[in-house]
């Protein structure tokens, strides 16, 4: 199931490894880090590769402990993504434990992003 974001200008092919995509990680207390992921790696994976602390539980799509949201960008996820419901993510809302990049994205990332989904039913 693919998520997309909003349209991010593509990447320098010449700087970059084939099948991997570039990914922005936003936490809302203004820290940024950015780091390559492959096509058959998940963000998750890939930010602990790069020593990234980002929240994480069952790592099967099925807690949403891992929630982030796409701001740029498009994602699949790799397997269903119980956790979410259709309006998550019609929202943009993303398990970063299982969704693998296929554009370069922008991600919101931290334990907000998991709390505010729980704690408004709407959203
Ligand atoms: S860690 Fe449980 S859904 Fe990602």
């Amino acid at each position: 199931m693919a998520v997309t974001g909003d349209p991010e200008p593509a990447t320098d092919e010449s700087e970059t490894e084939p099948g991997a995509y570039e990914v922005a990680l936003v936490w809302r207390d203004g820290d940024r880090a950015s780091i390559r992921v492959s096509a058959d790696e998940t963000v998750l994976s890939a930010a602990e590769r790069a020593n990234l602390s980002l929240p994480f539980g069952c790592r099967t799509g099925a807690c949403a402990t891992c929630t982030g949201r796409l701001l740029a960008g498009r994602v699949e996820h790799a397997r269903p993504p119980r956790a979410l419901k259709d309006r998550h993510l019609d929202a943009g809302y993303v398990l970063l434990c299982i969704a693998e990049p296929r554009a370069d994205c922008r991600v919101e990332v931290g334990v907000d992003v998991q709390t505010e989904l729980v704690s408004n039913p709407w959203k």
